[in-house]
């Protein structure tokens, strides 16, 4: 076990924390299996190697959520059933997991169809398309209506969208600065923060009395969420409103990131490109894809799979502390010891994977299961994302029926270049559409 160096007085390894958490994080792995580092007032383990993190995951019990980082977490989502400690999980899961279950996909992917269709009905061809807002807004609204009310009025959708990343940013301060007093000055980002909350709040409060008034009647995660449980006991307004907080913060951004980071490299490989249209063409010929072609769209879902492990989403806000005294690969530690752990980091590992920074969807080929640790997009174990069927399903049709139609191309004379980082979207991502003229591989002319 190594301590890193440069520790500056006081912030410790906070600056380069916050400046470049994932290349942070990245260059840690140099330095040991499980390596101290401080942020401010805050001693943290970061688990560099792909076993230890897979024991630490499967142990939830002794590997618990909860400690600081949870602690801001908690702020705005509760006790929701991706913050509660595993002596409250089980029971949390099992009343929300049915949301999630395959007879519920047809019903998803119908909302995903519509929603790429209205996303894409008024583009042009020839336009320049912001693709992490096109994005942003068809995650939102799928969200949204499979899980909360299907006929959500989607002109509110913008201003979620808004709330939302300022709450994602303002946690994503508050858990790579540990440092309190900065939070509560009157800054503008703190006080966008303020607002987002109280805004994300109204929503759901509005949401909770409208069906508490008309009875919730949707087969979804709201009704779940409404009906007693297995003892007969409902939820309150805080327990269902911490459960919408999480799902809205788990669930809006990391399919955007995701469809954004592969937009950027289907449009960066060109090779990869023809291959994706050969594909949607023969299996799609023009029409959305469904739910049954799944199978067929080999090279689209190996996309989405690569996409996953280049930019893993939600690489900065896994942590864990130790629920009692324990050991980690022969390393004792105390209760109360905050464990982190970065998949980004793991996901370009040489040992793992050879030229790790390579995009090459064909590597997914010859791979049956990756080995323990070394693919963990969506966590492993009992706190394993609950929507991982949903994404790699609705991200693969999404890509599919979005490509059948239109080619997104990097703008003439302005390469696209990745800017940000893999927990958030490639911001300053802008594409040309090219109009698809039928089932060929020609486009219209612009
Ligand atoms: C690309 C998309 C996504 C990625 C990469 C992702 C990743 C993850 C990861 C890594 C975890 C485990 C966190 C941990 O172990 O500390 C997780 C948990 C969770 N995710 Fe996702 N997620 C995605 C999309 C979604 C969506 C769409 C939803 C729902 C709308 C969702 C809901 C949840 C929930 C509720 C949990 C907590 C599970 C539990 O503790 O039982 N996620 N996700």
């Amino acid at each position: 076990m190594t301590a890193l160096p440069r520790a500056l007085p006081l912030l410790g390894h906070a600056p380069w924390f916050a400046l470049k958490p994932l290349d942070f994080l990245t260059s840690l792995a140099g330095h040991g299996d499980l390596v101290r580092i401080r942020l401010g007032p805050l001693r943290a383990y970061v688990v560099c190697h792909p076993t230890l993190v897979h024991q630490l995951l499967l142990a939830d019990r002794t590997f618990d959520k909860g400690g600081p980082f949870y602690d801001k977490l908690r702020e705005i989502a509760g006790n929701g059933v991706g913050t509660c400690p595993a002596s409250a999980h089980r029971r949390q899961r099992r009343l929300v997991q049915p949301a999630f279950h395959r007879d519920r996909m047809p019903g998803h992917t119908q909302v995903m169809a519509e929603e790429v269709a209205a996303l894409t009905a008024p583009w042009q061809n020839g336009q320049t398309l912001h693709v992490p807002d096109a994005m942003h807004r068809l995650s939102t609204a799928v969200v949204v209506r499979c899980l909360f009310d299907p006929s959500t009025d989607t002109s509110g959708i913008p201003a979620l969208q808004s709330s939302i990343d300022a709450i994602v940013d303002g946690i994503t301060r508050r858990m790579t600065w540990p440092m309190p007093l900065l939070h509560r000055l009157p800054t503008p980002g703190n006080r966008r923060y303020q607002r987002a909350r109280l805004h994300v709040r109204h929503l759901t409060n509005a949401l909770i009395s409208g069906l508490r008034s008309t009875g919730a009647d949707h087969d979804n995660l709201m009704s779940l969420l409404m009906a007693p449980d297995a003892d007969g006991v409902f939820l309150s307004d805080t327990e269902v409103h911490d459960q919408v907080v999480t799902f809205l913060l788990a669930g809006v951004q990391s399919i955007a990131i995701t469809l954004s980071w592969a937009w950027y490299l289907i449009g960066t490989h060109p090779d990869i490109r023809t291959r994706l249209h050969d594909e949607v063409d023969a299996v799609l010929g023009g029409r959305p894809a469904q739910l049954t072609d799944l199978d067929s769209l080999d090279l689209t879902g190996r996309i989405v799979t690569e996409t996953l492990r280049l930019y893993p989403p939600d690489s900065l806000l896994l942590t864990r502390t130790t629920a009692t005294d324990t050991e980690l690969g022969g390393h004792p530690l105390p209760a109360g010891t905050t464990l982190v752990f970065s998949p980004y980091q793991l996901h370009r590992r040489p040992d793992a994977y050879p030229a790790p920074d390579r995009f090459a969807p064909e590597r997914w080929n010859a791979v049956d299961k990756p080995a323990p640790g070394t693919f963990v997009p969506f966590g492993a174990g009992p706190r394993k994302c609950i929507a991982d069927t949903f994404v790699q399903t609705q991200a693969t049709l999404a890509l599919a029926t979005v490509a059948a139609r239109w080619q997104l191309r990097p703008i003439p004379g302005q390469p696209l270049r990745p800017v940000g980082q893999a927990v958030r979207a490639p911001h300053k991502l802008s594409m040309m559409l090219n109009q698809r003229s039928s089932t060929s591989d020609r486009e219209v002319d612009v």
